[in-house]
């Protein structure tokens, strides 16, 4: 899984160099990103299907390719934040998850731009380029930076969001919107946030995160319960001590 991350965001990462170019130029970076997001999926089947040839893989831009064994299923996201990279803003990652029999039991999230590969395995921890990392332990609201999505036109959250915004904005330190989930979860685990949540983001967009801030100590699922883990709902990651502070927040609104 890392090997195969990392070899496509290389390649993300040297388009990346063209983006910037064409955010410039009468053309527009539009479809050159649409044609790097899916040689970068290319890449991270290929390198899945040679390893494990009997898993099932999700991914973001082709949906389930079904294996022998699709109680073993990799979920990927070949280009997590493509709104920052459309943009030449130096912020995405990509992601990959390994779900089996129901659980998520290891994960992958690589940002090529500040080389950092966060990193977990299920029951070994999680790691930043091979340093252990833990969630923050900020237990006060009023100290806490906390990630959030924000819903724009048509999204889904468009009715979720306010009120949650409003119970969480009154009582936080700061909020942030950096664009990429699978980030905002690794920055949990590694204690940059101290919580993060987002109404209707899909399994690629989280499933390798909440592997990552579970097993650097901290709480992450579904608002709505984590039996349909992957149904439309409210995705939470938070460290160990703000968890039902955050969550009850949240919840109350
Ligand atoms: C998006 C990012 C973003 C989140 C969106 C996702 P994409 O993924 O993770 O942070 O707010 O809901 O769709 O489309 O850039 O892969
Ligand atoms: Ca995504």
């Amino acid at each position: 899984m890392v090997r195969s991350v990392v070899r496509a965001a290389r390649t993300l990462a040297r388009d990346f160099g063209e983006v910037e170019q064409l955010q410039w130029s009468v053309k527009g970076p539009g479809d050159f990103v649409s044609a790097a997001d899916r040689r970068a999926e290319q890449i991270l089947v290929e390198d899945l299907r040679k390893a494990r040839p009997d898993f099932s893989i999700l991914t973001e831009e082709s949906g389930l390719r079904e294996g022998r064994f699709p109680e073993h299923r990799f979920i990927v996201d070949p280009l997590d934040g493509t709104s920052n990279y459309l943009h030449a803003m130096p912020h995405w990652a990509v992601s990959v998850a390994l779900e089996q029999h129901g659980e998520i039991t290891a994960a992958c999230v690589y940002d090529p731009i500040r080389n950092e590969l966060f990193a977990a395995d299920k029951g070994n921890g999680a790691y930043l380029n091979d340093q252990r990392i833990r969630v923050s332990r900020t237990k006060d609201l009023d100290r806490a930076l906390i990630g959030c999505g924000l819903p724009v036109r048509d999204w889904k959250g468009r009715k979720t969001f306010p009120p949650q915004y409003e119970k969480v904005a009154d009582k936080v330190a700061g909020l942030r919107r950096m664009g990429v989930a699978s980030l905002d979860l690794a920055y949990v685990a590694c204690g940059r946030l101290d919580a993060y949540w987002e109404y209707g983001i899909k399994p690629w967009d989280y499933a390798a995160g909440l592997l990552l801030v579970r097993e650097a100590g901290g709480k992450a699922g579904r608002m709505e319960g984590d039996d349909k883990i992957w149904d439309e709902g409210t995705i939470i990651g938070t460290n160990a001590a703000l968890g039902d502070a955050f969550t009850e927040t949240l919840g109350a609104a």
